[in-house]
């Protein structure tokens, strides 16, 4: 059976000690830390995620401020708000929420976002920085999957890792983190042959599809890791929604070493380290 890898209780841990390290910044600086976000329209999965950041920013003692613009808000009025808080000292993180309307262009906009405010990881430069291992912002979906891969404690050079799913926003970079570790890296994608020998192949499996139960439990490699970023809504045989993951969770818990559950895994990681990441941007700031 395979040891549960409990997200919540590491994103506590990983926010209390975020909570000590902003009074000791207030403290010595009197800087402290400010996240704005930026949400447009009023998609409902987005508002509630939105609602989260904005208090567990305040929890750890950040300032928050969050924007709501209505969703026929144009590209440049985003850009403009952009700016202003590029200018904004009080300002040290800027995140806007995706998926952004259609008549706006996502990446365009991303790269009008100061790089140092980036605590996403999505601006061009921080793509490139990940890219080339220099130092930058990483995206906090995939830097959650990592400490948590991390703090398995396993020696992770030399395992094969593959990840299901191409994605911008976690499964390029989660190669490019698990390659920096020294691990064979494969992205599997809808258009891989055999999905299910690849997967067999992983020590570390990360699941990114947005596809229910997609992973079965034979998939699974005897003791591996297994981390599912997936977090799709359903509704069950009794009529209840729930949330599940990309991964069938019982079925691979009779295989893996360790895995992760949907709900109370990689969720609360991801805003952890949004929290971490602004953190880091309010210090920089303050040197
Ligand atoms: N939408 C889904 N995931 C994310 C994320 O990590 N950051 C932002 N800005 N939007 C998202």
């Amino acid at each position: 059976m395979a040891t549960l890898i409990d997200g919540k209780a590491q994103a506590a841990a990983l926010r209390e000690r975020i909570g000590i390290d902003t009074a000791t910044l207030v403290d010595q600086t009197g800087v402290r830390p400010g996240l704005a976000v930026v949400i447009v329209g009023d998609d409902p999965a987005s508002q509630v995620y939105v609602r989260n950041k904005g208090k567990q920013a305040e929890a750890a003692g950040f300032n928050s401020y969050t924007h709501r613009l209505t969703d026929d808000t144009s590209e440049d009025a985003l850009k403009a708000l952009i700016g202003e808080l590029n200018a904004d000292t009080d300002v040290h993180g800027i995140l806007v929420q995706l998926p952004l309307p259609e008549q706006i262009d996502e990446q365009s906009v991303i790269n009008t976002i100061a790089a140092e405010k980036d605590v996403d990881g999505f601006h061009i430069e921080n793509v490139g920085r990940l890219s080339l291992g220099l130092p930058g912002f990483v995206p906090c979906t995939p830097l959650g999957c990592l400490k948590m891969i991390r703090n398995t404690g396993l020696e992770l050079a030399g395992m094969e890792a593959v990840i299901v799913g191409r994605s911008n926003i976690v499964g390029k970079p989660m190669a490019a983190l698990l390659l920096a570790q020294n691990c064979t890296v494969t992205i599997a994608h809808s258009r891989t042959y055999d999905l299910p020998a690849v997967c067999r192949r992983a020590d570390i499996l990360v699941a990114a599809v947005g596809r229910p139960g997609l992973i079965k439990g034979d998939w699974i490699k005897p003791g591996a890791i297994v981390i599912d970023v997936g977090i799709n809504r359903i509704t069950d045989v009794d009529g209840r929604n729930r949330l599940t993951g990309d991964v069938d969770f019982e079925a691979a818990s009779e295989h893996a070493g360790h895995i992760t559950p949907v709900p109370g895994g990689v969720g609360p990681m991801t805003i952890a380290c949004l929290l971490a990441n602004t953190l880091q941007a309010a210090q920089l700031a303050a040197t």
